[in-house]
């Protein structure tokens, strides 16, 4: 990549950056990540979101490496189908390895997340992660007459003391355990930990990442975009069809899980090839799948959280000379004259509305759509919007001074005026070097 490509490059993420911030992602890893030569990379990416201030949850399985566990001891491992899914029987034998394997690749994984020499991607990100007993567990006990023992269900998640840990920048990882309040160590699954801890946490997304780079087709193209009503269908197929352990379906299943328990997105990454999951994060066209109800976009009012993707829409127009120049502390502090089309998080359309209540009139200002997402009518449904919000409030007529768009907003029923019909306070600021021109709409 040129110089050129590169700042190109970071430039066009910046919106994604703006919009992870503070959000809250559930990463959840199987133990065949955790095994994969990719998976260096995967923590240096961890690294990467946490320094950019997305909240990160981690929750890891452990499946091949507890089955090597049960090789190299002799132990013969038993498995039963129940309800969804085929599960270890976890005996007394059985859990002590679970123990020490769980506990080899915590420490595995926060060794990793430690590394921070210089020359490494992680120099200098100081990233502080911590485990804890955020799970409680209950035993699946004796179902038709097969006792699971030590193989349990997640009861509860502590979301409180998660949070905690959040707010700290602290990157809590979960393992595929969880403990009873009589003191008992369970094995779970970590898919269903993983999808309870983001349904309680109320996270903003979870992510699987899985041998497959998404969810594939009929044809194995990639399906970028899943509703969870078509990944249900999905699951059921998928289902029907299984013979033994689909660790793909029960990915799916938490995903699905998540989706239903209110996590907006969810998504399906590849494991083994560098740099999906920011490819996923951080472009377009993504490299995965994600979950989602399809086009969610919706025209509402700002609020502060809107600033940065305000701020990113407007600077390069404003930098051009076609908007006028807004600080981001200007923007903030008139943020509720703001609203903003939102489209999968990001900000791609926004206008603003100021009343001069002694005139009966509104000038509507700032309309801007993204330069993807032009010439779908969003920049005249926001119009329209800020219109009806005026003549909700009273005005009689809006009005716009601009120095591009005349015909524009010509088309949507803005007739020229002169100056002089501006409200007084606004015509003090008309300035004759930027000679904008004024029109004018009655509200009916
Ligand atoms: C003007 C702008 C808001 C339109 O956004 P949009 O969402 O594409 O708007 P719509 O889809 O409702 O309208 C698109 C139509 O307007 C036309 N159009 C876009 N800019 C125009 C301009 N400056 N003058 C005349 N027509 C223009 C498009 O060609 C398209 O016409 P078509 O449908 O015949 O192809 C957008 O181009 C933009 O953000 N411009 C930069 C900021 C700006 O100038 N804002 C106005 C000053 S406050």
């Amino acid at each position: 990549m040129d110089t050129l490509q590169y700042v190109k490059w970071l430039r066009g993420s910046s919106p994604y950056i703006n919009a992870h911030r503070d959000r809250t992602f559930v990463l959840m890893l199987g133990g065949e990540a955790i095994a994969d030569p990719n998976f260096e990379n995967i923590i240096h990416d961890i690294g990467l979101l946490a320094s950019l201030d997305v909240r990160l949850v981690v929750v890891f399985g452990a499946r091949p490496q507890i089955d090597a566990a049960y090789a190299a001891a002799g132990i013969e491992p038993s498995y039963q189908n129940q309800g969804r899914h085929l599960l270890r029987i976890t005996d007394d034998d059985g859990i002590r390895l679970v123990r020490q394997v769980v506990g080899d690749l915590r420490i595995q994984i926060e060794a990793l997340l430690s590394t921070g020499l210089a020359g490494s991607p992680m120099h200098a990100s100081r990233i502080t992660a911590a485990s804890g007993n955020w799970v409680t567990a209950k035993p699946l006990g004796v179902i038709d007459g097969v006792d699971f023992c030590h193989t349990g269900e997640v009861r509860r998640v502590d979301a409180i003391a998660l949070r905690r840990q959040l707010d700290v920048g602290v990157i809590p990882v979960l393992g595929p355990i969880g403990y009873s309040p009589s003191g008992e160590v369970f094995n779970l699954a970590y898919e269903e930990v993983a999808a309870a801890v983001a349904g309680a946490l109320r996270a903003d997304k979870l992510i699987a990442l899985d041998e497959e780079p998404g969810v594939l087709d009929e044809r194995g193209d990639r399906i970028s975009e899943l509703s969870p009503r078509e990944l249900e269908t999905m699951i059921d197929r998928r289902r029907q069809a299984a013979v033994g352990s689909d660790e793909l379906l029960r990915q799916l299943t938490a995903l699905h899980d998540a989706s239903r328990a209110g996590v907006r997105r969810c998504h399906l990454v590849s494991h083994t090839v560098d740099g999906a999951l920011l490819q996923e994060l951080f472009t377009r066209e993504g490299s995965g799948t994600q979950i989602s109800e399809h086009s969610y976009e919706q025209i509402r009012p700002a609020h502060r959280d809107d600033v940065a993707g305000i701020v990113e829409l407007t600077r390069p127009l404003a930098e051009a000379g076609v908007l006028v120049e807004r600080s981001r502390e200007l923007i903030e502090r008139e943020i509720e004259r703001f609203t903003v089309i939102e489209l999968d998080g990001l900000v791609i359309g926004c206008a603003a509305l100021y009343p001069y209540p002694e005139e009966q009139a509104a000038e509507i200002a700032c309309v801007v759509t993204h330069p993807e997402y032009q010439g779908a009518d969003r920049a005249e449904k926001l119009v329209r919007h800020l219109e009806h919000q005026a003549r909700r409030e009273g005005f009689a007529h809006t009005f716009v001074l601009t120095t591009r768009t005349s015909h524009w907003f010509a088309e949507q029923g803005y007739a020229a005026t002169e100056v002089e019909s501006l409200p007084a306070a606004r015509r003090s600021l008309w300035s004759p070097m930027r000679n904008s021109k004024v029109l004018s709409k009655t509200l009916k």
